[in-house]
């Protein structure tokens, strides 16, 4: 893609996709407001950084937000006036009605994408405004894979898509902690828990896509009679491991 690509709030998620993008030779311009976090993607020839939002919202052919809700109202106010582009919006809870009105335009579409996107594995949700035109929608699609996979999401469910995989890393990490800990308690090094859990993940992930199992039934063929596996699933019920994993993502959803 010869366009240009801006990012406007570059912070966790934002820096996110700006990495993924400028590994994969995006022509990117990154604003925000404090320019120290933006000195990393110094060295990427194709990567211009700054901290003047109205110079980005120019420049860029495409246009991210990707600052926190309660910084969208202020930042808009000053960079509306210039900002005649396609955007993109990862902003949790503002929808393409609010954004239409935010910014006084109607080529929006609004994303939520998660931190695998560092490494080019985010699972994004994407809505598109009704007035995007046909050629920004196929940009963006090849942006969205440019950092993992997507997916249309309606809106409605932007709530529960954003618990489910917007805060699921967090989640995960918690897991893997405690798991960790149980790894380090019975003898192994903490770092080669993590590398062995980090694996362990990932096969579990594509084993799951790849043999349309259900989890259930994966979990079932290796619960062997009287085994170590069925003794920790009997553990993890203790805790109730699955209701709370529910309860925490119904408790996310209410404030996404
Ligand atoms: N984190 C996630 O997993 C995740 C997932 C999906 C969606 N989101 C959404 O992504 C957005 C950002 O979340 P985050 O976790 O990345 O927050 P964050 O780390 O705080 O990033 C926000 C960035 O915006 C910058 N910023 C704030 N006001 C600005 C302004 N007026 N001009 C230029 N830059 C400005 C901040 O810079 P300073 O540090 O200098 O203030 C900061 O780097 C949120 O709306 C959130 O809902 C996040």
């Amino acid at each position: 893609m010869k366009r240009k690509i801006a990012i406007i709030g570059v912070g966790n998620m934002g820096g996110s996709i700006a990495k993924a993008l400028a590994e994969k030779g995006y022509s990117l311009i990154l604003a925000n407001r404090s320019i120290e976090k933006l000195e990393k993607f110094k060295k990427y020839d194709q990567v211009e950084i700054t901290d003047d939002n109205i110079k980005a919202a120019k420049e860029g052919d495409l246009v991210f937000i990707g600052v926190k809700p309660q910084q969208m109202e202020g930042l808009m106010e000053k960079i509306r006036d210039h900002l005649k582009k396609p955007v993109i919006s990862m902003v949790n809870g503002e929808s393409l009605g609010d954004l239409r009105s935010l910014l006084g335009h109607k080529e929006v579409a609004r994303i939520m994408p998660n931190t695998p996107a560092a490494v080019g594995e985010s699972m994004t949700a994407v809505a598109f405004g009704d007035d995007i035109k046909e050629e920004d929608r196929k940009d963006i699609e090849e942006l969205l894979s440019a950092f993992g996979h997507y997916k249309e999401v309606d809106e409605e469910n932007f709530p529960a898509f954003c618990a489910l995989c917007g805060c699921m890393p967090a989640f995960l990490d918690i897991f893997i902690e405690g798991a960790s800990d149980g790894g380090v308690l019975c003898g192994l090094k903490r770092q080669e828990t993590y590398e062995f859990l980090a694996q362990t993940l990932k096969g579990v992930a594509v084993l799951l896509e790849e043999s349309k199992k259900h989890p259930g039934v994966l979990k079932d063929e290796v619960c062997s009679p009287g085994g170590s596996t069925i003794r920790g699933v009997e553990k993890l019920e203790e805790g109730a491991l699955r209701s709370i994993i529910a309860k925490a993502v119904i408790e996310a959803a209410k404030f996404s």
